[in-house]
């Protein structure tokens, strides 16, 4: 190998106070492992000696402890974009410490090579594999790598001797030309192949190689299917099963996407036991452990995907299944996986979650109380905006009853109503299209809110000022202010808010 093998602290020390990074991978699969956790350390040196020491990065999605984590520990980040989802960074963030960018994750390559965060200084890559000509096997998601390793001054690679060679031939590394050049992406199902399987590095922009065999997978394991997703998982089948017979949907089905976490799950494992809707493909930015199960079942014939965010347990199982796999799976960059052209064509069906929904079908997803930030919005808006048909997830209601995820007003907005086609919860599915706003409050509080909340809702709209909407300016925010002073929503008191 003509690069020079380095330790993570002597690639560390290239980097400089100021200095925009970009890391590879998308959620924790594929980020570096040892050499952004040496630049915290490096940070600490720095604070201690009494220089200044803080970075920019960027990602393609949320990263790991060893990167967010430790580096917002460290009070090593000035700029963060476009995704995270560690509360150790979220602290910083929403304690104003770190200023946060929240990007649609298919947009930011294009805008970095646009030029509108400056230049990349360094940019630091996990790999399968680096020949000396440069030719990279990415590992376990693509990201921004291949947008970051061509414009990026210099590269750190890591390379993780844990990914198997057998990984090659899972990546489709396909970048378009920016504008006024571009053409149409080449991608008219789920499983075509637009791209190359390997990346490019020039090599002389080569730093180190850095050796690691850290273990690759999320450690903490998924939270189990309960009673209320359960349900939401159940009403989702029931509705795609309504919308086959209704004509809606195609009987061959149509490529699903799916978010992360316990909600997505139970839906996928009420698609998997389902014998009324056929196997399907997945086009979808992240593939989990149940999504495993479903193409190794034979339920889902494809999966398209950025990255495999599976559990440590189920990483293994896919590298022991690779052959397998290989004709049921591609990994391709953020821009591609979430990409607004590719989604509207192949006619996405997209599955996300939701923090509240209004009554009129605006959608918070990023945002508690309209000012503490969660994660962001991901990739939620770049399938929620082209999707054939966008669905919104969530329980009716949280924390012991005391919060109803149906409010008046959302107390901040990720998607709009124009945007948004049905929100299902655990009482069931309320069905926007093709009725109007005050139509489709009544269809939301109706089939979507908790029982519990429905005469509240009700009222509210009772006394809101009437027009094509119905608002209640002092009215629109009166569970969260409810819930801040009282703890509990269902305390909430119209009349309250006329004294005085
Ligand atoms: N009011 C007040 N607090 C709320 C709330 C609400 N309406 N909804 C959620 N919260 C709080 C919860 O109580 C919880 O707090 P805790 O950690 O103190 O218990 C926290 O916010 C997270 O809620 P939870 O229900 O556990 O979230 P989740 O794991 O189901 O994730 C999202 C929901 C919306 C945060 C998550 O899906 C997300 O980040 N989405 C945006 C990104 C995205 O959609 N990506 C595309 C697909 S990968």
């Amino acid at each position: 190998m003509i690069y020079p093998i380095l330790s993570p602290e002597e690639a560390a020390d290239f980097v400089q106070n100021g200095y925009s990074i970009g890391v590879s991978g998308f959620t924790i699969p594929g980020n570096p492992k040892v050499v952004p956790a040496a630049i915290a350390a490096k940070a600490r040196r720095e604070h201690e000696a009494g220089r200044e020491f803080k970075i920019n990065l960027f990602s393609g999605a949320s990263t790991n402890e060893p990167t967010d984590g430790e580096l917002s520990r460290a009070q090593a980040l000035n700029f963060r974009t476009p995704y995270q989802s560690l509360p150790e960074v979220r602290k910083h963030i929403n304690a104003g410490e770190v200023h946060y960018n929240d990007r649609h994750l298919s947009e930011l390559a294009q805008e970095f090579r646009y030029g509108f965060y400056g230049k990349m200084d360094i940019a630091i890559i996990e790999v399968q594999s680096i020949t000396d000509d440069g030719e990279i096997v990415l590992g376990t998601a693509v990201g921004n790598s291949p947008t970051w390793l061509a414009k990026a001054e210099k590269v750190i690679i890591e390379l993780n001797e844990q990914i198997p060679e057998t990984i090659r031939g899972l990546h489709d590394i396909y970048l378009p030309l920016d504008p006024p050049y571009r053409r149409e992406i080449p991608i008219y199902t789920a499983h075509d192949r637009a791209g190359t399987v390997t990346a490019h590095v020039d090599p002389k922009k080569v730093l180190c190689v850095v050796k690691t065999s850290r273990p690759l997978g999320k450690e903490e394991a998924f939270t189990p299917v309960d009673d209320v997703t359960r349900r939401i998982g159940q009403n989702v089948c029931q509705f795609l099963i309504d919308e086959m017979k209704a004509g809606r949907m195609p009987k061959t089905f149509l490529p699903i996407q799916s978010g992360v976490g316990n909600i997505a799950n139970a839906v996928l494992d009420a698609l998997e036991a389902s014998t009324e809707i056929p196997a399907f493909e997945m086009y979808t930015e992240v593939v989990q452990d149940s999504v495993l199960g479903l193409l190794k079942s034979g339920r889902c014939k494809f999966a398209s995907t950025c990255s495999m965010t599976f559990s440590h347990e189920a990483m293994m199982d896919f590298f022991d299944n690779i052959d397998q796999l290989h004709d049921k799976l591609l990994m391709r960059p953020s821009e591609i996986s979430n990409n607004p052209e590719i989604i509207r064509r192949i006619g996405v069906v997209s599955m996300n979650t939701a923090i509240e929904v209004d009554l009129y079908g605006n959608i918070n997803s990023s945002h508690v109380g309209g000012t503490r930030l969660m994660n962001g919005i991901g990739g939620s808006g770049d399938f929620t905006r082209n999707a054939y048909t966008s669905i919104f997830l969530c329980p009716s209601i949280k924390k012991d009853d005391c919060i109803s995820t149906v409010v008046p007003m959302a107390s901040h907005v990720d998607h709009t109503d124009h945007s948004v086609d049905v929100i299902i919860t655990d009482q069931g599915v309320a069905d926007l299209r093709g009725i109007d706003p005050i139509q489709g409050a009544y269809e939301i509080i109706e089939k979507a809110a908790h029982p519990v909340y429905r005469p509240l809702l009700r009222e509210y709209l009772k006394l809101s000022n009437s027009g094509h909407v119905r608002i209640h300016p002092d009215l629109a925010l009166s569970f969260h202010s409810t819930l801040a002073r009282k703890g509990d929503m269902r305390l909430t008191d119209y009349a309250e808010f006329f004294k005085g």
